[in-house]
């Protein structure tokens, strides 16, 4: 299967990130022909700091290949440079209902935030469309929040090929199912948006000082507690064994745990967990230029599906 996702630089990378998408996406690249990139033009509709945009973008990078995303079975590259697909997304914008846009309720989430609502961010399906029909995507692992904007790139595809000829795939979309929502230290989803997030790499002073400050209930170390409850036990349960988290909830059953020292463990195994990951990332931003040639090299190689799948729309529609 070809399979495709983006990721947007919007920010460091976070626990939540790993294990609720990151960690799929580097799974499903062994059996199947994968396409990841560095969504840099959908970052723009939130209107960054371009010296930050483009910090975030190298981190994603950096992350990406630390974490395991290998180069040889996985075409990894950063979505402006290869420009093709905004001229796909013009062409689909131009079959596209406005209605059609005007469902999508991410848009309609982010102008409740207080985002400045810019034509790039209700067009941002349109662009999301194009990145996945530019290279004949079958499957796009998202989280379900995305759910939408595949069934919207379905739609535009279908209504191009009635309209034109059958040239565009029409892909499904993977919801990333497998591990429940991260919570932050707060107790809610873990997002850069709510600023509860534990960083993947973020220096180990930090990462103790966050799992330190998670807010718990306050029943007394003595008396027993639901492990199903504890933001702690939820975080355990993504890095400790089967055993390990077993004794864990024996004990919270029992009573007489108290919650400083779960978080002690829980500091522990996060940092063993990322530990050779750390390694590799340090190594990695001591040869930027070897990062910089993996990204130049998969441009290339979805520049050349994309300059195909582009050549034949254009002829469709008289445009050459
Ligand atoms: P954020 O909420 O920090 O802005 P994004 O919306 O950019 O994160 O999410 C990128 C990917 O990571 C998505 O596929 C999303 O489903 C996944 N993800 C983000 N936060 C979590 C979380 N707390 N738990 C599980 N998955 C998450
Ligand atoms: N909108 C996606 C997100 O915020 C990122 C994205 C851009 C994407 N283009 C894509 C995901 C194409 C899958 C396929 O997470």
């Amino acid at each position: 299967m070809r399979v495709l996702s983006g990721i947007q630089p919007s920010g460091r990378l976070h626990i939540g990130n790993y294990f609720g998408a990151m960690r799929q996406h580097l799974q499903l690249q062994h059996d199947n022909e994968s396409f990841y990139f560095i969504a840099d033009y959908h970052a723009l509709t939130s209107s960054p700091e371009p010296k930050q945009l483009k910090k975030y973008t190298l981190d994603v990078a950096l992350d990406y290949l630390a974490l395991g995303l290998e180069p040889e079975k996985t075409v990894f590259w950063r979505q402006s440079d290869v420009p093709l697909v905004a001229e796909l997304a013009w062409i689909l914008s131009c079959i596209t209902p406005m209605g059609l846009l005007q469902r999508c309720v991410s848009y309609k989430d982010k102008v409740a935030q207080g985002i400045t609502a810019n034509h790039g961010l209700f067009a941002y399906p349109v662009l999301q469309a194009a990145d996945i029909l530019i290279l004949n995507s079958e499957l796009i692992p998202v989280g379900a929040d995305q759910k939408q904007h595949i069934e919207v790139t379905r739609d535009i595809a279908i209504r191009f090929n009635n309209q034109y000829r059958e040239i565009l795939t029409v892909p499904k979309e993977h919801i990333l199912e497998s591990v429940a929502i991260v919570p932050g230290i707060d107790g809610r989803k873990m997002s850069k948006s709510y600023d509860n997030t534990i960083g993947i790499f973020e220096s180990e002073s930090q990462i103790k000082k966050k799992i330190m400050s998670i807010q718990t209930d306050s029943t007394p170390v003595d008396e027993p507690k639901d492990p199903d409850k504890c933001n702690i036990m939820a975080l355990i349960k993504l890095v400790a064994s089967a055993d390990e988290l077993g004794q864990w909830q024996e004990k919270y059953r029992k009573g007489g745990t108290g919650y400083g020292d779960v978080k002690k463990r829980l500091l522990q195994l996060v940092l063993e967990y990322f530990s050779p990951y750390r390694q590799k990332r340090l190594d990695l931003q001591s040869d930027l230029s070897y990062v910089e040639n993996v990204l130049q090299e998969g441009a290339e190689k979805a520049g050349k599906v994309a300059f195909k799948t582009l050549s034949k729309v254009k002829k469709a529609v008289g445009l050459k």
